[in-house]
């Protein structure tokens, strides 16, 4: 094949390696009778050389220099030198994990992050910007057929396309790994390329379709592409995990016409983490936007705010990390400024959202004081309180009285119920959580009014998937477990759709095969928790019996599935009080595969316990 061109391009030493690579490795000495790989406590696994077999021990050279005897069954087989750094692993002669672990190891030192395997293309994060996502790269993949360009998500995307106008069917990309694997970065990466796609077959057509802003053209596909600053510094926040963690799931369908022209877009999303916004854990930060609001791109905006404490003062987003290394919340805000104007946001609705944020800020700060000898909170001091409901547009009195002495109704009469101390604090951070997450709706559903341009007809989709990926913390909050949840459902749909419907397939077309259940290790664990009489039904049930606590719950569940369900154990004497489950989790470290992932390891999820320390 001839690349002659595409090789000048700087990003194609990321895409293929080169000749004289290739030569150089294919030159190794093998003998399919000698080399195999070993299991080796650092790398996972080590090349080593037969010396002898006695029975079923072998004896063997490690790489390392040292004479190890093993049993057979831990030996590897080793895929012959022709298959070093291959670009889909479906084809390798072992297909084994030493081998499919070596590949990927070796292609990712050469710094070739994308590699299939069968249908799916796996990607590793390579940390650091590599020129592979260029316009001229993405001009490389139009049109091409995936088996003549080497592996890249642009390929499996034009891929999506191409069976959206061939076979009349929507398409949708399902993007998983654990948290930091890199999904939403790829996730962008595929909507960027689409909507250049979409773009290019728009001028094919002859004349831009343009939404005139007042000041400069925005095209639609600019608009899509915008969304992720807005959507960014509202949902994602720093983990210990990830510098930029999504903590929200969404769908991102975007939305052709006939022709492949863009016609529209909508987002939906899932499960934002709602306790960051009033509690951050060790070398966590509260979501991006607040220390946004708190940088200097808009001098006048903390004085309009009302912000004149430094932020370490301000305690709902103050209880552990202020700044990101490498990230400059300066930038960042104006960037998030941009998008919003782009995304047709007036000054007037920026400006309450971010008075919002404030109102937050300051609601944190407000002091109460428990009346002696009374169930009865009442204010200690309103100064914040003031500054709170300022920005709220609302009394302070009416919202005091709101918070120590609220009205509710019983049958029809309106009482004033008395809140003692640690009733208002609940009621502060519900309100606090609750507000965010009804700004962050009201923004995705700002975004879809001004993705769906009327006109064009919405005959196809494709959608791409990003949720907040696995992640396994020293403590783990309620929130998590809905995370590791949902991907260890995705994974199981995934395998049940890759795997099972492939044999199925191979069942009907008469082709001998013995079936294999894949996965499906993953389902006791996913009952235990969704079936009736399972975790999620017995909270929900033990949250409406009176003077129910953690413990009641805790005792229930013990009682319901100790020694009954394998994945059900009994927390370790250190950890009174906190129920813990084994599961099989399918995810890789720090892999993200369009489509999949291999492996199996087995991890613990967090305890089903909100914090009962
Ligand atoms: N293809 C890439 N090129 C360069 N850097 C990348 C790439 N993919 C990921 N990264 C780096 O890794 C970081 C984490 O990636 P990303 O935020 O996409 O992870 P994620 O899988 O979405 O994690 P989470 O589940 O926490 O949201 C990014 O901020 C970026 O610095
Ligand atoms: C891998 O397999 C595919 C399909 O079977 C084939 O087209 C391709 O040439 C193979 N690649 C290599 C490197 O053997
Ligand atoms: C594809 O999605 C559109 C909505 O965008 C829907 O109207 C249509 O029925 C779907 N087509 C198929 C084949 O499922
Ligand atoms: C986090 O995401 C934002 C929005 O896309 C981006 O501007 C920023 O560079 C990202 N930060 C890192 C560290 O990648
Ligand atoms: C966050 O970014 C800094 C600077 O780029 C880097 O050193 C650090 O490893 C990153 N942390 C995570 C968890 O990715
Ligand atoms: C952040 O960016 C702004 C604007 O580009 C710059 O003035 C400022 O010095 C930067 N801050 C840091 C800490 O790099
Ligand atoms: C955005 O639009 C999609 C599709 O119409 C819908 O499913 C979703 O709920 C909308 N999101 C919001 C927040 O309105
Ligand atoms: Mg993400």
């Amino acid at each position: 094949m001839a690349f002659g061109d595409h090789e000048k391009d700087p990003g194609w030493q990321y895409l293929k390696q080169s000749r004289e690579q290739m030569l150089a490795d294919q030159s190794k000495p093998y003998d399919s009778k000698k080399n195999v790989w070993i299991p080796d406590a650092e790398d996972g696994y080590v090349a080593a050389e037969v010396t002898a077999t006695k029975g079923d021990q072998v004896t063997l050279v490690s790489a390392r220099g040292n004479e190890v005897t093993l049993k057979k069954e831990l030996v590897q087989e080793m895929n012959p030198p022709k298959f070093e750094k291959t670009e889909d692993m479906s084809n390798l002669s072992f297909l084994n994990d030493a081998s499919v672990l070596h590949n990927l190891r070796s292609r990712y030192a050469a710094m070739l992050i994308y590699t299939y395997s069968g249908l799916f293309c796996v990607v590793i994060n390579p940390y650091k910007r590599l020129p592979i996502y260029t316009d001229s790269v993405a001009r490389m993949f139009m049109g091409k057929r995936r088996t003549e360009m080497p592996p890249h998500l642009f390929a499996v995307s034009d891929q999506a396309y191409r069976n959206m106008l061939q076979d009349h069917e929507n398409q949708s990309m399902l993007i998983t790994g654990e948290s930091g694997a890199g999904k939403t970065e790829n996730t962008k990466k595929v909507i960027a390329y689409f909507a250049a796609v979409g773009a290019s077959q728009q001028e094919a057509e002859g004349g831009p379709a343009a939404v005139d802003t007042g000041e400069k053209k925005v095209t639609l596909e600019d608009q899509i592409v915008q969304t992720n600053p807005v959507l960014e510094a509202f949902g994602n926040a720093k983990t210990v995990r990830n510098n930029n963690s999504s903590r929200f799931g969404k769908f991102i369908r975007i939305h052709f016409n006939k022709a492949g022209r863009v016609a529209s877009c909508d987002i939906e999303h899932y499960l934002l983490e709602k306790s960051r916004v009033i509690r951050q854990a060790p070398g966590e930060r509260c979501y991006h936007i607040f220390y946004q609001i708190y940088s200097d791109f808009k001098p006048q905006l903390k004085k309009d705010l009302q912000l004149d404490l430094p932020i370490s003062e301000y305690w709902f987003v103050a209880q552990a990390e202020l700044t990101i290394d490498g990230i400059n919340d300066t930038e960042e805000f104006q960037l998030t400024d941009e998008a919003f104007t782009i995304l047709k946001f007036s000054e007037e609705e920026k400006m309450d959202c971010y008075r919002l944020m404030s109102a937050m800020m300051h609601m944190g700060n407000m002091k109460f004081k428990q009346r002696p000898r009374e169930e009865q909170a009442e204010p200690d001091g309103v100064d914040e309180a003031e500054k709170a409901a300022a920005m709220y547009g609302i009394a302070q009195e009416d919202f005091m009285k709101a918070l120590t002495k609220p009205r509710v109704k019983v049958g029809t009469e309106w009482v004033s119920k008395g809140q003692n101390l640690e009733q208002v604090h609940w009621a502060v951070g519900a309100m606090a959580k609750g507000l965010y997450s009804r700004v962050f709706n009201w923004l995705v559903k700002k975004c879809n009014v001004t993705l769906d341009q009327k006109g064009y007809s919405r005959d196809y989709f494709i959608g791409v998937l990003d949720i907040a990926g696995f992640e396994i913390f020293d403590f783990n909050s309620f929130e998590q477990l809905w995370i590791n949840f949902v991907n260890e459902k995705l994974q199981q749909f995934f395998n049940h759709h890759m795997f099972v419907l492939e044999q199925e397939e191979y069942a009907r077309e008469g082709i001998q095969w013995t079936f294999i259940d894949f996965g499906l290790d993953l389902q006791a664990c996913i009952e235990l928790i969704e079936k009736p009489l399972g975790i999620i039904s017995m909270l929900d049930e033990e949250c409406i019996v009176p003077k129910a606590t953690d413990l009641t719950l805790a005792q229930k569940l013990v009682e319901q599935h100790l020694g009954k369900h394998p994945n059900f154990e009994k927390p370790s004497r250190q950890r009174a009080n906190r129920l813990r489950l084994t599961l099989p989790c399918a995810t890789m470290p720090a892999l993200s595969a369009t489509t999949a992932s291999t492996g199996s390891r087995r991890t613990r999820i967090p305890s089903t316990t909100p914090s009962s320390r």
